[in-house]
């Protein structure tokens, strides 16, 4: 398979999961004819791009590692993470503090990042160790002041505790992105169990709850702060993942209401709900064991169903959701607060299929 046979198909199996098996091995294949050294093995697996360009690696060698390494389906979506590395906006956090939660990975790590790359030291807030250790070492080696601050968001202790680490590594804080969360099980409601819905409830209100409370001193001390909490489309229409979805609600509720008591302290409090998004393999899985037969149909279910449904037809890729989240952290969203941003609309959508092409 030549290289430009396997970019297109790279490309094309951001919606096509199926493919996925064949375009690995051809990754894989692909990659051996290569000679990386030893950086270039390090700055892949921390996907440190930016890196990889500057020691003039072809960008199609580092999407085909992405490939190799976590499959097609994320490798299409860090296209234009390869293509467009550029294009952020140098300083526009100069000096400003970020905690972001849920951080060590996925859409977090890329928030982290983006700040980072824009100026702010960024504080990852995480329960898994390993995982935030990795982090901020991938920080640090692009110039970024970061440290890590693990501990369980669920409780309030843990959420005063990441609070405190920033004030005391940076001085005091100004933004907070709540972005731990996501659907741990997907079925029918009448499926989960009590324990199932619990562990649902903890993983995706209760950290953006009680970080919300714990950084209102921090806030107030400095005269001011931005919030941006992470919702989801699921908010509204959340098949197969009714708890979750219910947290995503009260997510929102708590955007639109804690907005109003605290815009008076210059406190801005925003959300972006994204809908599917493309991200790395998860070194943390949301599960603790694997999916059986039952809930993967459920599953694939649901991604048809997404597939279907989505306006613009295709994920987004984590990089699509730091823009949104980071416009919102700065000073050019210093006149919205109260407000939700959905990025990845569902809805009625003209289509071939239907025989309504304009
Ligand atoms: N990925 C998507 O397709 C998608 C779609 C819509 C909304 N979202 C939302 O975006 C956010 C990020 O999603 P993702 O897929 O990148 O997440 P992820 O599951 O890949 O990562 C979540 C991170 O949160 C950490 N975490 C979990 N529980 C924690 C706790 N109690 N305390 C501290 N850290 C904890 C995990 O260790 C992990 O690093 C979530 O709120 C999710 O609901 C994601």
């Amino acid at each position: 398979m030549g290289i430009n046979a396997i970019e297109k198909a790279l490309w094309q199996a951001s919606n096509k999961p199926a493919d996925a098996k064949r375009l690995r091995e051809d990754a894989h294949a692909y990659l051996k004819e290569f000679r990386i050294d030893e950086e270039e093995r390090w700055l892949l697996a921390a996907w440190d791009v930016r890196g990889l360009i500057d020691r003039g690696v072809h960008p199609m060698i580092i999407m085909m590692a992405f490939a190799a390494v976590n499959g097609p389906f994320a490798a299409a979506g860090y296209q234009d993470r390869v293509h467009e590395t550029e294009s952020f906006f140098p300083g526009r956090f100069a000096g400003k503090v970020a905690v972001v939660t849920g951080a060590a990975q996925g859409i977090g790590l890329e928030v982290a990042r983006r700040l980072g790359q824009e100026g702010a030291s960024v504080v990852i807030a995480d329960v898994a160790q390993g995982p935030t250790s990795q982090a901020i070492e991938f920080l640090q080696r692009m110039g970024i002041a970061a440290v890590g601050a693990t501990g369980d968001l669920s409780t309030a202790a843990g959420a005063e505790a990441a609070m405190a680490c920033a004030h005391d590594a940076f001085g005091g804080l100004d933004i907070l992105v709540n972005n731990v969360g996501g659907a741990i099980w997907m079925k029918p409601f009448w499926y989960f169990s009590e324990d199932e819905i619990r562990a649902e409830v903890d993983r995706t209100l209760w950290p953006t709850l009680w970080c919300c409370r714990a950084v209102i001193e921090h806030f107030r001390a400095r005269g001011g702060g931005v919030i941006v909490n992470i919702g989801s489309n699921a908010a509204s229409d959340g098949v197969y993942r009714i708890p979750y979805s219910a947290c995503k609600g009260a997510v929102v509720s708590l955007t639109r209401s804690l907005a109003v008591e605290l815009a008076s302290l210059n406190i801005r409090v925003n959300c972006v709900s994204p809908g599917g998004t493309n991200a790395l393999a998860r070194k943390t899985p949301r599960g603790k064991s694997e999916a059986d037969e039952q809930e993967t149909q459920w599953m694939n279910q649901f991604v048809k169903l997404v597939g279907k449904e989505e306006l613009l037809s295709k994920y987004a890729t984590a990089r699509e959701q730091a823009s949104v989240i980071a416009f919102l952290a700065s000073s050019e969203a210093s006149h919205i607060t109260g407000e939700v941003l959905e990025t990845g609309r569902r809805g009625l959508r003209i289509s071939e299929e239907l025989g309504f092409v304009p």
